[in-house]
């Protein structure tokens, strides 16, 4: 099996869309619409098996020194396989190379994520997530979901 991972492009707001609902439905996710998705194609990285997609990442800054990881999904059955470290580790890269020096996560994946090298931190260090996203979250004052975050310089 093949694993491309590549910058996203416009026609993959479509795959992407889908993708995004099927795991805000479960609550996993927030929702984003297609006419945001075509906006903010630039920030999403997604993985490919025989020209399919199968996976998806997105990195939005939230302060000079600070991005955070959103929209990570893997479809069912090609989970487990390794392509959702490969997007983090192309998440990362381009946040070294925008030489960003901090990478946060807001999860339930926390497994997933220390073993790509984040550790678990205090959700309240980070201000400006609850500025940005937070604010319009239905779960905003029962937020259950772990910070994670990784150093990158
Ligand atoms: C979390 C997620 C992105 C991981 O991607 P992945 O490609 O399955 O992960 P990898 O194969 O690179 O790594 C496997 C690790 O992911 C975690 N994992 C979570 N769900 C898993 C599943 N259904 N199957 C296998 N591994 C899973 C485990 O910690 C596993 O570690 P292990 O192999 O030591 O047991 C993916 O399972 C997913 O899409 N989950 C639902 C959406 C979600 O919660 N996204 C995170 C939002 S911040």
């Amino acid at each position: 099996m093949t694993v491309v991972c590549r910058q996203a492009v416009l026609s993959d707001v479509d795959p992407l869309f889908e993708m995004i609902e099927e795991y805000a439905r479960q609550g996993i996710m927030l929702p984003r619409s297609r006419k945001v998705l075509e906006r903010q194609i630039g920030d999403f990285v997604v993985a490919e098996v025989d020209g399919v997609v199968v996976g998806c990442g997105s990195l939005c800054l939230l302060g000079q020194d600070l991005v955070e990881v959103r929209s990570l999904g893997i479809s069912e059955g090609y989970k487990g396989m390794g392509i959702g470290s490969k997007i983090i580790e192309e998440l990362i890269k381009q946040a070294r190379e925008r030489q960003i020096p901090k990478i946060m996560a807001l999860t339930y994946e926390v497994s997933f994520f220390k073993k790509n090298g984040f550790t678990v931190v205090d959700k309240e260090i980070f201000p400006e997530k609850v500025w940005t996203d937070c604010v319009s979250c239905p779960k905003q004052h029962a937020c259950d979901e772990i910070a994670v975050l990784k150093m990158l310089s």
